[in-house]
């Protein structure tokens, strides 16, 4: 901690806990002291911690080859983007390292479909309260004022609409309209699921105007709402025209891809995007061993989801302080009518890893591997807190 005092950039607020090791569900500190974590990584341990399957990979591998960089091909780039292609019902994968760099990637095919059908044909949608990463270009889409506040000017082009506002959506897309795009379920923002009628009408109005809708999937998809992509969960499914995604996607290794129908892609020609690191042979021949685990267990995310809604909203009930209950799958926000910040703070001395999100938002994220022994245990130090305010 002193070292990173006196040695890092000071961009964040860190709790006072240093995670030396995990396994399963639990993280411990260096003198032993055991956590469950229901915050994963923010989202990204789904297989929980040293999971024997993604340690049996990662070995193998490491001892193979690590990285050929993209001038060459290594053996599980192909058999990955396959693999996306059937997950997510669309064709063509970029793999970059990071959700913001998806975002970037997918913003990049955005202008550059816009431009190849008019100059002028430009302008991005984005939500109010979205959170798309912290580039430059992920920023200038990202609907919070705290984030962009120091950076601005950004990319121009950018209208916010507010989510689930069927009538503002209407209004701001037009000709000059060259992509719309959605969290399915607003992470940052506070866990806020889009309505699937809202998310029909933006499919309706990107068709209209040879837009195209871009589904960021960084926080809610691979698994986490108890389907592959949050966009799956209600039928007739809505396919976005790209989707982000990143995340849990390699178990904790730096991985993030945008997979996108044949008309996206298509604005992608040779040069026009790259990345060094992006797709190492590493990195997705665990996204393939990830994306094998999660079929198994998506069953079990349901149960264990359903299970962890049903016991919050019995917390729910019990304190007028909690205003809603909110998410799907492992993906969960509780509102409160007070800041969370110290109910976090109490809960990790209590031996529970949350976060808070949107000041107000209790964000559970917990690996997909939790069972319903771990969500009692989970809810009965916020039923112990949850007692003590005032
Ligand atoms: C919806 C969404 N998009 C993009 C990002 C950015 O991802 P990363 O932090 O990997 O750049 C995040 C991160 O929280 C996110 O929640």
């Amino acid at each position: 901690m002193d070292l990173e005092r006196d040695y890092l950039l000071q961009n964040y607020a860190r709790y006072p806990l240093v995670i030396a090791r995990g396994k399963g569900c639990y993280v411990y500190s260096p003198d032993g002291r055991r956590y469950l974590d229901f915050i994963a990584g923010i989202g990204v341990n789904a297989l929980g911690h040293a999971h024997p399957r993604i340690l049996k990979a990662i070995r193998e591998q490491a001892g193979l080859l690590i990285h050929c960089s993209n001038l060459y091909y290594n053996q599980y780039q192909g058999p990955l983007a396959k693999r996306l292609a059937e997950v997510s019902g669309l064709q063509r994968t970029f793999f970059a390292n990071s959700g913001a760099e998806a975002m970037e990637c997918a913003l990049k095919m955005v202008r550059a479909h816009g431009r190849a059908l008019d100059a002028e044909k430009y302008e991005v949608i984005s939500l109010d309260n979205s959170f798309h990463g912290r580039t430059l270009g992920a920023l200038s889409i990202t609907g919070q004022a705290k984030y962009r506040a120091d950076f601005e000017p950004l990319l121009p082009g950018v209208k916010f609409v507010p989510a689930n506002d069927i009538a503002a959506l209407e209004a701001a897309v037009g000709e000059r309209t060259a992509g719309i795009v959605l969290e399915m379920i607003q992470g940052e923002g506070g866990v806020c699921p889009l309505t699937h009628e809202y998310v029909a009408k933006a499919r309706q109005l990107a068709d209209r105007y040879n837009a195209l809708l871009v589904a960021d999937e960084v926080q809610c998809g691979v698994g986490r709402p108890g389907t592959y992509f949050a966009y799956q969960r209600s039928l007739p499914v809505i396919l976005p025209d790209i989707l982000a995604a990143a995340k849990p996607l390699a178990a904790g290794l730096p991985l993030g891809v945008v997979v996108a129908n044949e008309k996206a892609a298509a604005a992608i020609r040779t040069g026009m995007h790259g990345s060094t690191f992006g797709g190492g042979a590493l990195a997705c021949r665990v996204a393939l061993e990830v994306l094998d685990a999660i079929e198994e267990l998506l069953p079990g995310i349901q149960r264990v989801g359903g299970y962890f809604h049903v016991v919050l909203n019995e917390l729910a009930r019990k304190h007028s302080f909690v205003k809603e209950v909110r998410g799907f799958g492992l993906m969960i926000g509780m509102e409160l009518a007070i800041p969370g910040k110290q109910i976090v703070v109490d809960a990790m001395a209590e031996g529970l890893l949350i976060n808070c999100t949107h000041d107000t938002v209790l964000r559970f994220l917990p690996p997909y591997i939790v069972t319903e022994k771990e969500v009692d245990q989970a809810v009965k130090v916020l039923a112990k807190l949850f007692a003590k305010v005032k």
